[in-house]
């Protein structure tokens, strides 16, 4: 006892305790090649949904565009470590990691950077591993993070509206895909192509990937168009489908100009309550795999 505090007093390192083992998050890829059907949106919403019921969750922005990045109120001069140095292996993914407004929320942003890594990783044979290896490697780097000690339970992944290396980086280091689908005339248009990269993926680079769900986005009562929609995906889907659907919301939005997730700029409106039942959905759904998975 009397060592451990000379020791701690002579301002060595002490190490009192074996570590407890470190927490593997889940690891979940937004992922849809189609643009506009609400990726970002869903990937910072249903991120603070989680972490308002207790999860400690991470969005990796791994889209050029930076909109997960700008939606969540992050300045491009703030931007410093992005996901392209992570990708580049020039930072681990912790040091690209930054606070949010929402607590338990976190993002490692992206730069425009991120639009020229296809080329220069062109020849690296782990191009397509860079970001799993990242993540792999998180809660071990982030055990003691500003004083704050926590392992991520969730990690979110934005992916762009491609389905290049990038993308196919978020399905390698992905536990499961969630699928964004817009409740519009073509919403089923390129959905067969994503699910045979997925296939193709699960079949050469990670062999434990599923498809985690499809939420049905931008759902609109008032057309005749959105419930059609809904049941020919339901139909071709099935049980994939989450119940939960998210409305056409104005709020929803309007959120991500004021840098905010829907949950804070509006926690009463109809898109927030959606996010908050899917987030509880996503969680039960994870409750179900882990059940199975033991008996
Ligand atoms: N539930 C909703 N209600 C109203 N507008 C929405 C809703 N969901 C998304 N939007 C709006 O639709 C647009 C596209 O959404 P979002 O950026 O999330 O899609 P994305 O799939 O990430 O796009 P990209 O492919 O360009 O990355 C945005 O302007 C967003 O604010
Ligand atoms: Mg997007």
């Amino acid at each position: 006892m009397s060592d451990i505090r000379d020791e701690a007093e002579s301002g060595e390192a002490v190490s009192l305790a074996p570590r407890a083992p470190v927490a593997v998050p889940r690891v979940l890829a937004l992922a849809n090649q189609k643009g506009g059907v609400g990726k970002t949106t869903t990937a910072i919403n249903l991120g603070t949904a989680l972490a308002a019921i207790g999860e400690t969750v991470l969005i990796i922005d791994l889209d050029p565009q930076g909109n997960a990045s700008t939606g969540l109120g992050i300045e491009r001069r703030d931007r410093r470590v992005s996901t392209y140095d992570v990708m580049c292996g020039e930072a681990t993914l912790r040091q690209a990691v930054l606070p949010t407004a929402v607590p338990r929320l976190h993002i490692a942003p992206s730069t425009m950077d991120l639009s020229g890594l296809e080329l220069e990783l062109a020849t690296a044979r782990d191009r397509a591993y860079r970001l799993r290896d990242a993540v792999r490697r998180l809660n071990v780097d982030s055990s003691h993070y500003r004083n704050e000690s926590f392992d991520f339970t969730y990690v979110l992944i934005d992916c762009p509206p491609s389905l290049n290396l990038i993308t196919v980086n978020a399905m390698a280091a992905a536990n499961a895909i969630l699928v964004p689908l817009q409740c519009e005339f073509f919403a089923l248009e390129g959905l067969s192509q994503l699910l045979k990269t997925v296939e193709q993926v699960r079949q050469t680079l990670n062999p434990g990937l599923s498809i985690h769900g499809v939420v049905l986005t931008m759902f609109d009562a008032r057309n005749n168009l959105s419930n059609q929609v809904v049941e020919d995906v339901r139909q071709f889907m099935g049980e994939k489908v989450y119940e939960t659907i998210i409305p056409r919301n104005v709020r929803v939005s309007e959120a991500p100009s004021y840098g905010k997730p829907v949950l804070l700029y509006d926690l009463k409106c109809v898109g927030s309550q959606a996010y908050l039942r899917l987030a509880s959905e996503i969680i039960q759904r994870e409750r179900n795999l882990r059940a199975a998975a033991t008996v």
